[in-house]
């Protein structure tokens, strides 16, 4: 085979990264498990209650129900249909701000639910009176980000809980991305913060757990009772997962990135990335770009499409907002170092075009 993997010293946008070396190893010892059937493969399955305990200590839940998903994006479908199955209303409804990651529109395709989409305030946050007037008999499930994927932002989420309460819906939060970062900060944002029914925290992001690691929180177990079906042909007898088959390399890569990093390494890598973040947006403005100031370590920035294209051609990895501001997420691999060099680029090109 000749193909190579991507080199992360130029990526700039993704919101995956290296994995820590320890959860690689891990990864690669476990790849032919299946946590998908526990009893079959009980070594994965301890490893995976080991991870989900963790994840409760970082998002304040004792005893918190939850799997290792394949990312993001099942966990917030999985939140969806847990309000869907719930739901009192004969046409269940998911009411979310604009700012939501795309995975709720397949989420609501798949499940046949309407996704209303609600304005964000003018610094890129949900808005609590839109949130609320946009909410009827018919809302299953109220949605916020603690981190979105555009702006880095995080939604004022005791608010929007307990507006979800007083509506009689579910609550969920997506801290897919800012999970790992928000322990570290001044946010609300967790289940020990607001009574959020479920939440989505991604080890396979800056978590630094191989790909597949998704986490998928509950506060209750009866949660996940109401998403299991029967696996008659198992040695377990349930599933609450959306997937059958799973990767025991996601779920030990998990459980041996939580082990090792949480909570100092983690903690580390929150302060590094934000300094980075902190300095880019600096830079940026002070040679005149239009920047949207970062809260998490995220900086997205006014470009010309000629500095863009310049950008991409001296190899960076880079992608626009769907309003068009260029985005950096300060992910574990991205380095003071490799941000100037970004600046070299931008330099170089400004000086391009008016030379
Ligand atoms: C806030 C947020 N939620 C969900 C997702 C989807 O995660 P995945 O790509 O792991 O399915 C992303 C991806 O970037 C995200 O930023």
């Amino acid at each position: 085979m000749d193909a190579t993997p991507q080199e992360f010293d130029r990526v700039l946008s993704s919101m995956c990264t290296r994995p820590h070396p320890a959860a690689a190893r891990a990864a690669e010892r476990f790849l032919a498990d299946n946590p998908g059937d526990p009893a079959t493969y009980p070594d994965v399955a301890t490893l995976e209650e080991r991870a989900v305990a963790t994840l409760g200590d970082v998002t304040g839940l004792d005893d918190p129900a939850g799997y290792v998903a394949s990312g993001g994006t099942e966990a917030n479908l999985q939140a969806v249909r847990a309000a869907r199955d719930r739901a009192a209303s004969g046409d269940p409804t998911v009411v979310a701000p604009t700012s939501v990651h795309f995975s709720f529109q397949k989420a609501a395709d798949v499940l046949g639910v309407d996704l209303h989409l609600v304005p964000v305030d003018d610094d890129h946050r949900a808005d609590t009176d839109a949130l609320a007037a946009a909410i009827d008999d018919d809302t299953a499930l109220v949605v916020a980000v603690a981190g979105t994927t555009e702006f880095g932002r995080v939604d004022p989420i005791p608010e929007v809980g307990s507006i979800a309460r007083e509506a009689g819906a579910r609550f969920h939060v997506d801290a897919a991305w800012g999970g790992f970062h928000l322990p570290f900060t001044d946010h609300a944002w967790h289940f020990g913060h607001a009574s959020l029914d479920t939440l989505t925290i991604d080890p396979h992001k800056v978590g630094r757990a191989p790909i597949p690691a998704g986490g998928f929180l509950a506060r209750d177990e009866a949660t996940l009772d109401a998403l299991a079906v029967e696996t008659p042909y198992l040695e377990t007898t349930s599933q609450a997962t959306l997937t059958g088959t799973r990767s025991g390399a996601g779920v030990a890569g998990a459980a041996a990135a939580l082990d090792e990093q949480w909570p100092d390494a983690y903690e580390e890598n929150h302060e590094r990335a934000a300094a980075n973040a902190v300095h880019l947006a600096e830079q940026l403005t002070d040679r005149g770009y239009d920047v949207v100031a970062p809260e998490l370590p995220l900086v997205a920035f006014s470009l010309s499409d000629a500095e863009f294209d310049a950008a991409r051609d001296a190899g960076w990895r880079l992608s626009r907002t769907g309003s068009g501001e260029a985005r950096v997420v300060c992910m574990p691999h991205v380095t003071r170092a490799m941000l100037d060099a970004f600046l070299d680029t931008l330099d170089a090109a400004r000086v391009g075009a008016s030379g």
